[in-house]
């Protein structure tokens, strides 16, 4: 709801149309069909007295992610242990040392930002701006050396969630709120306020698309599994983000269409060369081990079964897992040869299985399973 609504305004906003004889407060128009009529709409400010009794707000959509959000955090990443939070192979974190690292480090991201953007924002915002980027990526190498892969990432897409709702509630709210009350007193609205709030929402526009991104970086284990998985990470941000620049600067130039515009180019060459960046830094490892001769069905069983079938069975042993995760069992041959492609993708090529490497599995057995399923994954 939250992005969504993002979007729309900042669509109405690049699409306004304005007339030649325009009132004196209006900022231009908008005709729109939708759900079997049309919309009339226009963009202006309001004489005094002029201020509507029913007047609509946009800012529970922005609460209700945040607050859900930060609940499923508690519930899949705090609870249980903290068994999604913290990876012994990347550091031996305590829970509670974990969820404090984790929850202090949401204050602190907030109040260096905000503190950065109040005495920077006016006078130097590029210094802001560079300081930021450095910040977040920062916060980024230091959480993979902290916390399992998936949990850094989504450590990292809280922190801008959390930057986000601070600007929106902090800064645009109280400014939107000047507005009014200063529409309503027949006055000049604060200038300083308009333009921070302004700031704080070009920030929240550019981190949409990172923060998306990371809401769905659970599915990617070849991202956040992968050695230099902060780095993917700042890569895929400064992508996401410029893909918003794309959206933003697309109608901007008073009617200059999509291929004649002079940031075509560089963008598309930015864009290759973040893409060829990413598939060369996800590039497909090879095992580490080397694996003697061929490694038949028998051999790769009493791997899984000792490796993952605590938690990958009907019935799991796992002290976390009561419910074989992801509906994923390898109790007969004919399971395990089903999810051949998957073992190879998350106990092979990226690691992230056993979760958090529970179970101890070596890399000579990865290495070899890697070998029984590069033979056809065969039952013999
Ligand atoms: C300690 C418990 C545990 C052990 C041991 C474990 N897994 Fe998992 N597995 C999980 C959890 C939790 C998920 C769901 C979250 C995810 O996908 O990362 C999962 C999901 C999966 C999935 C489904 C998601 C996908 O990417 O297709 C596969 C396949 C998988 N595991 C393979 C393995 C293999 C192979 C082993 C042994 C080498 C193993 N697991 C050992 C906990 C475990």
């Amino acid at each position: 709801m939250w992005i969504g609504n993002s979007m729309l305004f900042n669509w109405l906003d690049r699409n306004l149309e304005k007339a030649a004889s325009q009132p004196r407060l209006s900022q231009g128009k908008i005709f729109m069909v939708h759900s079997g009529a049309f919309y009339d709409v226009e963009k202006k400010l309001l004489e005094p007295g002029e201020m509507p009794a029913t007047l609509h707000w946009f800012k529970w959509q922005n609460f209700t992610t945040w607050a859900t959000g930060v609940s499923l955090m508690v519930v899949v990443y705090y609870l249980n242990g903290a068994a999604f939070l913290v990876d012994p192979s990347v550091r031996a974190l305590t829970p509670t040392v974990a969820i404090a690292i984790s929850v202090g480090a949401l204050v602190v991201a907030w109040l260096a930002y905000d503190l950065a953007w109040r005495t920077l924002g006016a006078r130097a915002p590029q210094v802001a701006a560079a300081l930021s980027v450095a910040l977040l990526c920062g916060a980024a190498w230091g959480f993979a050396q902290l916390f399992s892969g998936r949990a850094a990432y989504i450590e990292i897409g809280v922190i801008i969630g959390t930057v986000m709702t601070g600007n929106v509630w902090m800064v645009i709210v109280p400014s939107q709120r000047e507005l009014v009350d200063a529409t309503t007193a027949g006055r000049e609205q604060d200038p300083t306020l308009s333009i921070r709030a302004k700031q704080r929402s070009v920030h929240n526009n550019y981190l949409t698309f990172p923060l998306l991104f990371i809401m769905l970086s659970n599915h990617f284990p070849s991202a956040y599994g992968h050695k230099l998985n902060w780095l993917i990470l700042c890569v895929v941000m400064f992508g996401g983000a410029g893909v918003r620049h794309f959206m933003n600067a697309r109608y901007l130039g008073a009617g200059v269409e999509l291929p004649r515009a002079r940031w075509l180019l560089p963008a598309a060459v930015s864009g290759v060369l973040g893409l060829g960046g990413l598939l060369a830094l996800t590039r497909v490892e090879t095992p580490r081990a080397e694996v003697g001769g061929p490694v038949g069905f028998a051999r790769a069983q009493e791997i899984i079964v000792k490796r993952c079938a605590s938690c990958h069975a009907s019935a799991p042993t796992d002290d976390v897992f009561k419910v074989a995760p992801a509906n994923v069992m390898f109790d007969t041959a004919a399971q395990i040869q089903a999810m051949a492609p998957r073992i190879l993708e998350r106990a092979v090529k990226t690691s992230t299985m056993p979760f958090v490497n529970k179970t101890q599995m070596s890399d000579h057995e990865r290495a070899e399973l890697g070998a029984w399923i590069a033979a056809g994954a065969r039952l013999e």
